[in-house]
């Protein structure tokens, strides 16, 4: 499945060309010989790994995907906790399959393979999809990490509207949950914007057609659809379906859709 919209690609050195290529080709991105002349964001393959540049010099962002970073390390030691786990699991469903159909930087899918589920992790911008896997390529060199995400992790790179809708018509394996976070614009000025997700939003911009991926994601789960939202935005609007109950962190909320068919 084809992925949108479309990132351009950089080599920082003529080894890396041919591994970069094969990027290109794999995640649907437009290969450049240099950087120079062209508008960022740019992803950028070093023998570091593959980031996003945000801008010039060295003043310019730099986004890259750490899944060995200390921070979410210990929140991972602590995945139970995690609101997003408890929103996903509620009372019911422990382990299982989750569809993250909104992946972003693999935050929540690296949370919910640490509490003991396994994820499908959808993500439809070639760059960022293509910056996950670089990332668990890189995080495998420590054999727990590189055990679990075999077992665990599975990156899809594809629209999550069409995959889910192939789910329910049995392509994929019905996912028992699925979870949402889009980026909406709701987010847009807000102090609350910080660090990498800011960047994710500066690669990606706003997500669109929330009603129609809330439909899809409604109709592929097999027993709940979890939606992250900003503590003060109202619900995804959708024609008939009602949140069954909410989870509050801080800035954010959980909006949880049971499935009764
Ligand atoms: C707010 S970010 C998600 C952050 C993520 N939860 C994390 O932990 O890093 C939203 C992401 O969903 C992706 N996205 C939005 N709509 C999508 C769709 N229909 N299919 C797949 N990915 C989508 C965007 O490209 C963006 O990377």
């Amino acid at each position: 499945m084809v992925g949108e919209p479309v990132g351009l690609l950089v080599a920082a050195d003529e080894s890396l060309r041919p591994a970069a290529a094969a990027l290109a080709e794999r995640f649907g991105l437009r290969l450049a010989d240099s950087s120079e002349g062209q508008s960022f964001p740019i992803f950028i393959l070093r023998t570091s790994g593959l980031e996003a540049r945000l801008g010039d010099g060295d003043r310019g962002r730099v986004l890259q995907i750490d899944f060995t970073d200390a921070a979410l390390e210990r929140r991972a030691r602590q995945a139970r906790g995690e609101a997003v786990v408890r929103a996903v699991a509620a009372h019911s469903i422990s382990g299982g399959l989750v569809c993250d159909a909104t992946a972003g930087l693999g935050v929540d899918s690296f949370l919910l393979v640490h509490a003991g589920f396994d994820v499908i992790a959808i993500e439809r911008h070639g760059g960022i999809a293509a910056m996950l896997c670089d990332g668990v390529n890189r995080a495998g060199r420590y054999p727990e990490l590189r055990a679990l995400f075999e077992a665990r992790l599975r990156i899809v790179h594809a629209d999550a509207r069409a995959w889910l809708q192939g789910a329910r018509r049995g392509e994929y394996e019905r996912p028992d949950v699925v979870y949402l976070d889009p980026m909406f614009a709701a987010r847009e000025g807000a102090a609350l914007v910080r660090g990498a997700m800011r960047d994710l939003r500066a690669v990606v911009g706003d997500d669109a057609g929330d009603a129609a991926l809330l439909d899809a994601a409604l109709g592929a789960a097999r027993r709940r659809v979890v939606v992250k939202r900003m503590h003060d935005a109202p619900p995804i609007a959708h024609g008939s379906a009602r949140v069954h109950h909410e989870l509050r962190d801080g800035v954010v909320r959980f909006d949880v859709y049971e499935i009764t068919r």
